[in-house]
């Protein structure tokens, strides 16, 4: 086990976008109850995810990592739910079958309720309010009052995400993603454009390919009927994760089983803080968000102290440079990591860099630019003799319009029709089966 290193260590360093709690009592009272309630997830299954981070750190697996940018207690529903399923799943679907590479799915679910914020303070009509941290932290609610921390919520929280889990559980083990079942597939595009023509030719292929096999009896029932799918969620908030740091049941070890994989924000992952401390105890994988400002001293530092055994399948390192910083930025990193010998899977998040805001202040990001950053980091990697082995989205199974462009065609002043998010704003449905045809396509010809 790590030298001086406890699920509660990381108390004694400063701990950044940490939300004050006026009531300490209550605060230790939630975290006690917190650590007597059962984990989400299970060691094996970690270990497992670990295993096929393996094989995508040598190109042999692709990962799709996506979800909401915050998710609300409100998007515990039926439908929501299997919706951003759906969409995950598809977007998988279209990948393994065009690139001919099986896909790692992970949700930005059952735990995304807590965000880092830039500003302490926002203005909503005329009105100063302390920030909006996430529904695990405080309310959304336009009330000074409602924007206090309450730690109830942190229980909440974890209700939540167990609700969803369970849920995702039945999802993927109960049938829906059975290949056999085309109605599951089926999708309704907003209008018909040339990627729904496309989806539609490739899931009837997918499912004459199974007809095929099955003349033969050579289809497993086990792989047609189920698929794995993780969670994961950003490691912000650590009373939360301190409390859903459990003993490893084989051995001195500790696993974090509120989530499969868990990630550090770039805002978080200065070495000399908290984050960092707590991130170094735990067995699961590791994202850490990187962006143009990160030196490759400074990661080489980081990766020694998050994983000093080198391990593979362990860290993700997920750039979100910015369309503009790739070609800058990236080649050094990878050259330093390369030199080095380091074991990281590479995953692009074209998302975080290419936040913009609209003249009327809206919080946009253009399709062009996110399909930009992902061109480029796929090139630059190439080119380096590296892989692009995942991309990070945010993203939503609804059609809303927080994004602009893409063959949809979202123009600023649609932007608010259906502006949904409470975080950063988020594919949508068509905008994200789009993206994933395209990278399926550089993927393909790799
Ligand atoms: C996020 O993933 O929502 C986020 C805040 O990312 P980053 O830490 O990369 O800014
Ligand atoms: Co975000």
């Amino acid at each position: 086990m790590n030298n001086n290193w406890s699920p509660l260590s990381w108390r004694t360093k400063t701990a950044l976008q940490q939300p004050e709690y006026k009531d300490k009592d209550a605060l230790n009272k939630t975290i006690s109850e917190l650590k007597l309630l059962p984990p989400l997830v299970f060691e094996k299954e970690i270990e497992d995810l670990k295993f096929k981070l393996r094989l995508a750190e040598k190109g042999k697996m692709f990962i799709i990592q996506g979800g909401d940018c915050v998710e609300r207690f409100a998007d515990c529903n039926e439908k929501t739910i299997l919706n951003k399923m759906k969409i995950l799943l598809q977007m998988s679907m279209i990948i393994t079958y065009t690139a001919k590479i099986p896909v790692i799915k992970i949700g930005r679910i059952a735990g995304e309720y807590s965000k880092p914020r830039s500003n302490e303070f926002e203005t909503v009509n005329g009105i100063d309010l302390p920030s909006y941290r996430g529904d695990s932290i405080n309310s959304y609610r336009h009330d000074p009052s409602k924007r206090e921390a309450q730690p109830d919520r942190i229980i909440r929280g974890y209700f939540h995400a167990a609700a969803t889990c369970n849920y995702i559980r039945s999802i993927t083990r109960g049938g829906f993603a059975d290949l056999r079942t085309p109605s599951n597939w089926n999708i309704e595009f907003a209008r018909e454009t040339v990627t729904s023509g496309e989806y539609r030719t490739l899931i009837a292929n997918v499912i004459n390919s199974i007809e095929f096999l099955e003349c033969f009896d050579g289809v497993n029932n086990e792989i047609i009927n189920c698929t794995d799918f993780y969670i994961s969620h950003e490691g912000l908030l650590l009373p939360y994760e301190e409390a859903m740091t459990r003993k490893s049941l084989r051995q001195n070890e500790f696993y974090n089983l509120g989530a499969h994989m868990l990630w550090i924000g770039e805002r978080t992952r200065d070495i000399n803080n908290a984050h960092v401390e707590y991130f170094r105890g735990i067995n699961n994988p590791v994202g850490i968000k990187i962006s143009s400002e990160i030196t490759p001293d400074e990661l080489i530092r980081l990766l020694n102290i998050l994983n000093p055994q080198n391990n593979s399948g362990k860290i993700c390192l997920i750039t979100r440079m910015g369309c503009k910083n790739v070609k800058k930025y990236l080649p050094d990193l990878i050259h330093r990591v390369k030199k080095e010998n380091k074991n990281v899977v590479w995953i692009c998040d074209p998302m975080h860099g290419n936040t913009t805001l609209t003249k009327q202040g809206i919080k946009t990001r253009d399709f062009k630019d996110i399909l930009q950053e992902l061109t480029d980091t796929f090139l630059v990697h190439k080119t380096n003799d590296s892989f692009m082995s995942g991309v990070h989205f945010e993203l939503t199974g609804e059609r809303v319009t927080e994004c602009i462009g893409g063959a949809i065609n979202i123009a600023e002043e649609n932007l608010e029709e259906h502006y949904e998010t409470y975080c950063d704003p988020r594919l949508n449905y068509d905008q994200s089966m789009e993206i994933s045809f395209l990278l399926a396509k550089f993927l393909k010809n790799a």
